[in-house]
């Protein structure tokens, strides 16, 4: 049978698992392909540690360039991650026309246009699967499946650690460090547990399945990120109570010809799919104006997940390469996306007010001054501090009215802490 040879840039764990997982399942995808992908080099910095995957003498070198540039390197697989040697490698390979797979999520959210273009060139291929959602095949739905929607809106709950941290704290009321360890120990974080718990891994992936969904690059500094850090477990369980779940949420949304794109906590109610998505677990909504909602669901992060995406993305560029068709399904974008300031969606506000007559009224009064409608309120019962916890809901309201209105409302004496806002979606 002919082979197709992989040169494979990182021997990480994703490498490892790539590795194992070609040798595990070669036969089933050499019968499905009619060829066998093959683990022509492994490039690592480290050549000497134990993966526990078994290689070949002289596979494993420390020289990516040298892999690249080898002429029996048919395939590169990037997985070394961050944004320096990685672009230099997958750039140099798509100039010399050879297809790449990559999982480098930061890297196509800061430089995707340079990358897209530079494989459009070539009329080559970059697959990048693994970028989003782990061993979800969503950038794939979305490059193909959906290919005949308009896209109307996605929810994405696009990491793990996040989604364990909000599980762990909900259903076991473990404080907020303690899951964030533990999330670490079964190794779903990131190296910075900032990017997970800040939202900007949420970010990236946002940019990407924006920028795959509407064929504008839609620039990182222009999606809206709030974390997760801080978050009180006062409002995971107010939420409760009223009904919702607290997620880490990537939104995008077509708003006129611009889009609306952004990551934050947000409320969702028990009855909607997404609430029900715990622990390490992903899943995205996609609404396309042809096939309603669709919803994409499975392991974020890990090594197998992660490895069975990115074989899935080799699989398809082998075939590409038997059926001489590179750049079969392009990335095409049109330029940098308009991204909105504003947007509309509902709120949970916790305010802290003091307990006497007519404050409630004030702040209502405020609310109501800026065009906001409040479609319900609770007071709890305070702590013995002369302040009671007032949680309201409301309707549709702008982001800037609702930000002036906290701004009153905070600067009022008788509010004793900065208001909680927090949005609803689903
Ligand atoms: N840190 C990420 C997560 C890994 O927790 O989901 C996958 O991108």
């Amino acid at each position: 049978m002919k082979t197709v040879n992989i040169g494979l840039l990182g021997f990480g764990t994703v490498g490892a698992g790539v590795v194992d997982g070609l040798r595990r399942n070669g036969n089933l995808i050499a019968a499905r392909l009619g060829v066998r992908p093959v683990i022509y080099r492994i490039a690592d910095l480290d050549t000497t540690r134990d993966r526990g995957v078994p290689v070949e003498k002289g596979v494993l070198v420390s020289d990516a360039a040298g892999v690249i540039d080898d002429p029996n390197t048919q395939v590169v697989v990037e997985l070394i991650g961050g944004t320096g040697a990685a672009r230099a490698c997958i750039l140099s390979a798509l100039k010399q026309g050879k297809p790449v797979v990559t999982a480098n999520k930061a890297l196509l959210a800061e430089h995707g246009a340079e990358i897209f273009g530079a494989a459009n060139a070539s009329g080559t291929d970059i697959y990048f699967g693994a970028s989003v959602g782990g061993g979800i095949p969503i950038i794939r739905a979305l490059r193909e499946g959906l290919a005949g929607n308009r896209i109307e809106r996605i929810l994405g709950i696009l990491n793990g650690t996040c989604n364990y941290i909000l599980t762990r704290m909900e259903a076991d009321g473990l404080p907020f460090e303690a899951a964030l360890a533990e999330a670490q120990d079964k190794g779903y974080a990131e190296a910075d547990p900032g990017l997970d718990i800040d939202g900007h891994d949420t970010a990236h992936k946002a940019a990407i399945l924006a920028s795959l969904a509407h064929g504008m690059i839609v620039p990182l500094d222009a999606v809206r990120v709030e974390g997760i850090r801080g978050l009180a477990k006062l409002d995971i369980r107010y939420a409760a109570d009223l009904g919702y779940r607290i997620k880490l949420l990537a939104v995008v949304k077509r708003a006129g010809g611009a889009l609306d794109v952004r990551v934050h906590p947000a409320l969702v109610p028990l009855h909607h799919v997404l609430a029900s998505v715990s622990g390490v677990f992903n899943a995205v909504m996609v609404r396309g104006d042809l096939a309603g909602d669709t919803l994409y669901y499975g392991r974020g992060a890990g090594r197998e997940p992660t490895a069975s995406t990115v074989i899935g993305d080799v699989v398809d560029i082998v075939r590409n390469l038997v059926s001489a068709s590179p750049g079969r399904v392009p990335v095409v974008t049109t330029g940098p996306a308009e991204v909105v300031r504003d947007f509309s969606t509902r709120y949970y506000l916790r305010m802290t007010l003091s307990d006497r007559p007519r404050v409630l009224a004030q702040a209502a009064d405020v609310l109501g001054r800026h065009g906001i409608s409040i479609a319900s309120a609770i007071q709890k019962e305070g702590p013995d501090d002369g302040f009671v916890p007032v949680v309201m809901l409301t309707h549709e309201a702008d982001e800037t009215a609702c930000a002036a209105a906290l701004r009153e409302i905070d600067a009022m004496d008788v509010v004793g802490a900065p208001t909680v806002r927090l949005r609803i979606e689903g």
